[in-house]
């Protein structure tokens, strides 16, 4: 979930961890070292040390599977067929596209990223996961996504806010443009936004995941140009901290403006999914339906479906 450019800072951290990560098992396979008698003893590495920001990112933010079946039904309500192809912009490690060959063996699915290295880590991970036949009908592709060629597709989905990264409006025109041009006829373009009074104010929302809390800093907003600074850390039960694991600078872009500019891009029509409240608690359900209009919300995560 950022410019969607990872940071040096952010860079710096993934060399970390990666490094510690390959260096983990040969600590197994060349058994005890001999410690000379003067010499102290090794300091042990603090769990954010051991860390892998790629894998605390899967595990706190995304839920590829879910979000396979919520566009399928999407597509079939729209076209009363399942969607069989997919374009992952702004794939990192592909994740959305993992699980989507692996949800039917007559799915395929392209995945397009810039940076080699989160390609890379989802070669090594979630590829590697895949069984042989799945992982051919995924093709990975280092490449921008203004611009990359892949063949027609029944659903593109740019997931986790990445395109607001493109701060331009004639930047994301052209981007949703290319997006339109690589659909099939019967094709749709999925998109997420969060937005609300809450997100253009500075915060840190903490989260239990597991064995560490997620932490989403919110550092800066202008109200002039929406442009956001969000940060996002991992706190570790030993007191260790991955400060700055990711970063993002990006601007907010409304769900109106998004509308306005899917329709300038030449899109028919554009389906707004809002998420539902419990009725006891009046939190998030994690329910998507369709809306016209919705009640005003502190904070909110919606999908926009846009057809060709
Ligand atoms: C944090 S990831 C998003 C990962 C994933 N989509 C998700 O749902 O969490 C954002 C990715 O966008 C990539 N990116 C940024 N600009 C891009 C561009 N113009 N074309 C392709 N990828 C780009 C970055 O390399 C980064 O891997």
């Amino acid at each position: 979930m950022r410019d969607f450019q990872i940071e040096s800072s952010d860079r710096q951290a993934a060399g970390r961890s990666s490094s510690v990560v390959r260096s983990a098992p040969g600590r197994f396979t060349t058994g005890p070292r001999r410690r000379h008698p003067g010499s102290p003893a090794p300091r042990r590495q603090t769990l954010a040390q051991q860390a892998d920001k790629y894998a605390l990112y899967q595990e706190a933010v995304q839920d590829p599977e879910g979000d396979v079946v919520r566009v399928r039904r999407m597509y079939e309500r729209l076209y009363g067929r399942t969607p069989r192809t997919l374009r992952e912009d702004f794939c990192g490690t592909a994740a959305y596209a993992c699980a989507w060959v692996a949800a039917h063996r007559e799915n395929r699915a392209w995945g397009v990223d810039l940076d080699a290295e989160p390609l890379a880590w989802g070669r090594a991970h979630n590829v590697a996961r895949l069984r042989p036949e799945q992982a051919r009908r995924l093709h990975l592709l280092q490449d921008d996504v203004r611009t990359a060629r892949t063949p027609k597709v029944d659903v593109v989905v740019a997931f986790n806010f990445s395109f607001f990264l493109f701060k331009e409006r004639r930047e994301l025109l052209r981007y949703f443009k290319s997006c339109r041009a690589a659909l099939a006829r019967d094709g749709i373009f999925v998109i997420d936004a969060y937005g609300g009074p809450e997100s253009m104010q500075k915060n840190i929302e903490r989260r239990k995941v597991g064995r560490f809390t997620y932490l989403w800093e919110q550092a800066r907003f202008d109200p002039i140009t929406h442009d956001a600074s969000c940060y996002i850390h991992f706190e570790f039960r030993d007191g260790s901290k991955l400060h700055r694991a990711w970063g993002y600078h990006w601007r907010l872009w409304t769900v109106a403006e998004l509308r306005d500019l899917l329709a300038d891009a030449g899109f028919s029509d554009t389906t707004v999914y809002w998420e539902g409240t419990e009725s006891a608690t009046n939190e998030p359900n994690g329910i998507f339906r369709p809306r016209a209009h919705a009640e005003e919300d502190p904070a909110w995560i919606t999908y926009l479906v846009a057809k060709k």
